[in-house]
Parts: C-alpha cells; sequence; structure tokens
C-alpha cells in the first residue's frame, strides 16, 4: 500500500455495492450506516458491500475470504462490472473501470481480466480444444493460431491428450482444469476465482491449489481468490482479505492474521491454523537477558517457528534472531516450549 496508484495492479477505493430499488437514496443517507437485517427492514435494500478500499499488487495471489453472504462475489464481480457498484472507484492497470465504455468494458474481460468460476460453464457441445480456445475465437484469433495456443495450454495444465474429448467424458477435476486452461488462454493480466475448486472432493481440490501454485509460480499472474476455505487461502495467499456483512474487517497476511486477529471473528477464522506453521521468530523473539551467551546459532526473523525447533535442539545456546546484518532478539529452547505448548495444544481443542 501506499503506492501510486498506477503501480497497484488493481486498486479499489470506496467501493460500495447495494441492491434494492432505493440503493441511490441509502447511498446518500445515514441509513447507509445501518447493519444488514435493520437496513432490509427499513429500506428492503442490502449493502452487500461497504466502503471497501485495497489494493493488489502486481503478480500477487489476494485471497478474498469470509462466510456466506459476507459480499465476496459481489466484491469480485464489480472488479469488472459484472456487477454495476453502487459507489467508488476501481483501477486496473491503471485503468479507471468506472469510465470504460460497454465495448471497453467487453475488450477488458476477453483480454486482460478472466474469471474462473464454482461451475465450470464449459459449452458441453464442444471438444475440449476448442473449450480452451473459445476467448481467443472471440477474439478473431485465426483457427490454426488458436489451437496451436490452446494445445500449450492443455499442455501447461495437465491435459496433454484431452484436446478432442468432450467435457462430459472429464472428470470434475480435469473439467476445471480446463476452465482455469480457457482463462489462461487469452494471456489476462489478472485472474480472478470465485471459490473454484469448491465442488470438487478435496483430494483432487488439494491437486487444483497445487496446480495454481504451480501456474503461479510460472505464470506470475495477478491473482484475486475467493475461498471459504482457511487452509486454501494460507496455501495461495500472500494476502488475506477477511469480509464480514460486505466490509473487510481484516487484510493482512496469514501471520498478521493469525498474530493479532482484529476481532472475534476473524480470530474464529483462524482458530485452527497451528500458528507455528504460520508465525516466525519475530513474533517470539525476546530481549536477551544480562549475561545471555550471544554465540549460539542464527536464523532470520522469517524463520517460521516450527522451522527453528531442530536449530534449537541442537544448540543450548539461545538462537539469535537477526534482520539482516541487525540482531532482532534471542528465542531459546524454553521459549519455543513453551509457544509451542501454549499454542498449538489449545488450538487443537
Ligand atoms: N442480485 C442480487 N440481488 C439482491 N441481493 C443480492 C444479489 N446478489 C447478492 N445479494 C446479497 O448480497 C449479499 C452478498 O452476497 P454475495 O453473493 O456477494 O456473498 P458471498 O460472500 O459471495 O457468499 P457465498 O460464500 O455464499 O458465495 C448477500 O446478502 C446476498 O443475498
Ligand atoms: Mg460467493
Amino acid at each position: 500500500m501506499g503506492d501510486s496508484p498506477d503501480s497497484a495492479a488493481i486498486t479499489v477505493e470506496g467501493l460500495w455495492k447495494i441492491f434494492g430499488s432505493r440503493a441511490q437514496k441509502v447511498l446518500d443517507s445515514e441509513d447507509r450506516h445501518l447493519d444488514q437485517a435493520a437496513l432490509r427492514e427499513k429500506t428492503g435494500c442490502t449493502a452487500a458491500v461497504r466502503d471497501v478500499s485495497f489494493e493488489v499488487r502486481p503478480g500477487e495471489v489476494f485471497v478474498v475470504m469470509g462466510l456466506s453472504g459476507s459480499g465476496k462475489s459481489t466484491l469480485v464481480r464489480c472488479l469488472t462490472r459484472l456487477i454495476e457498484p453502487s459507489a467508488g472507484e476501481i483501477r486496473i492497470g491503471g485503468e479507471d473501470i468506472g469510465r470504460a465504455s460497454p465495448a471497453r468494458l467487453r475488450e477488458i474481460r476477453r483480454h486482460r481480466v478472466s474469471m474462473v468460476f464454482q461451475h465450470f460453464g464449459l459449452l458441453p457441445h464442444r471438444k475440449v480444444i476448442d473449450n480452451v480456445a473459445y476467448g481467443l475465437e472471440i477474439q478473431g484469433t485465426a483457427k490454426a493460431a488458436r489451437h496451436a495456443r490452446a494445445a500449450e495450454i492443455l499442455s501447461l495444465v495437465g491435459l496433454d491428450g484431452y484436446a478432442d474429448a468432450y467435457p462430459d467424458q472429464l472428470s470434475g477435476g480435469m473439467q476445471q482444469r480446463v476452465g482455469l486452461a480457457r482463462a489462461l488462454a487469452v494471456d489476462p493480466q489478472v485472474m480472478l476465482f470465485d471459490e473454484p475448486f469448491s465442488a470438487l472432493d478435496p483430494l483432487i481440490r488439494r491437486d487444483m491449489q497445487a496446480e495454481v501454485i504451480r501456474l503461479h509460480r510460472e505464470v506470475g499472474k495477478t491473482m484475486v481468490f475467493i475461498t471459504h476455505d482457511l487452509s486454501e487461502a494460507l496455501k495461495l495467499g500472500e494476502r488475506i482479505a477477511i469480509m464480514r456483512a460486505g466490509s473487510i474487517v481484516q487484510l493482512g497476511t496469514a501471520e498478521e492474521l493469525v498474530g493479532a486477529p482484529a476481532d472475534d471473528y476473524v480470530a474464529d477464522f483462524v482458530r485452527d491454523v497451528p500458528r507455528s506453521h504460520v508465525l516466525t521468530l519475530r513474533w517470539i523473539c525476546r530481549e536477551p537477558e544480562p549475561g545471555e551467551p550471544l554465540d549460539g546459532p542464527v536464523l532470520p526473523a522469517t524463520t517460521l517457528i516450527m522451522d527453528a525447533i531442530g536449530a534449537s535442539s541442537a544448540s543450548s545456546r539461545p538462537i539469535r534472531v537477526v534482520d539482516g546484518d541487525d540482531l532482532v532478539g534471542v528465542v531459546d529452547r524454553v521459549d519455543l516450549l513453551t509457544f509451542l505448548s501454549d499454542a498449538d495444544v489449545t488450538v487443537q481443542a
């Protein structure tokens, strides 16, 4: 944050979406501050997104989490105006989306921002290769060129040999790979995922998560990824925004959410995370005590607590926790054991 707007891949400022015929009236009055139930009772409107602001950095995987109905899908659909925002500003790659003409919006959705949904939306009467090439076909790419590109992407998502199959001949996981391939084929700058794997069974889901992580590493796209699933969020997300009733209640790294949840709602979300897998030494290191030996092992402050256990059991000296050349603090075996018994045991209860 704090960068100039154009250095962000996506910038959202003061975004509101109120559903209902009196949306504008609500927005212009104090009623917009009413909670969901009171607002609905008084005006019949739903404030699905309430004054949301954030930036997504180029190449970042930005995760949006929250309970059902908290406004995740509405927020993400507002980004390309698949849902028309009630107020606020959106820029993608510096371009003001609110000012884009209908033709320009179609262009943006076809070329620059692609979406992957829970229901893959494949065309049943078209072969896999033609499903993947669909976006290119709409763009007017010639058949040979779009098939060459589609074949390349099919290979990237592990579907070599399925070009001539029809969607219903594939498993759910494979169909979602086709959905991914279709989104990737147009070489978008941004990919938006709305719970793409929630209909898949857990093992296939894990495969697909690994696939997205690998793809992200290889193609480096900016991604916004909605999920209900905290372990998915932790695996994929560099930063996570937690939504409740239309607002972002906290936005931060997994470490920030787990280490310092903003309220009980966030604490509830992260309750089951083993803290030593997410928190780093920076979180638990302390000032050395007078006379404490300072010749123990050295570890960066960014080391996960669980990864420091080996070093601490290999030496009787406290670990020196450093940031570059600076000593940030120390952590000894007792500190680590105390942390582990306090944290991970209560968490599993
Ligand atoms: N077209 C619509 N008209 C009226 N209200 C809507 C519409 N779409 C969504 N809403 C309401 O807006 C709120 C947010 O819905 P949204 O679908 O964005 O939530 P979500 O976080 O994606 O939920 P889920 O996890 O179940 O997908 C809900 O109260 C929903 O009922
Ligand atoms: Mg949704």
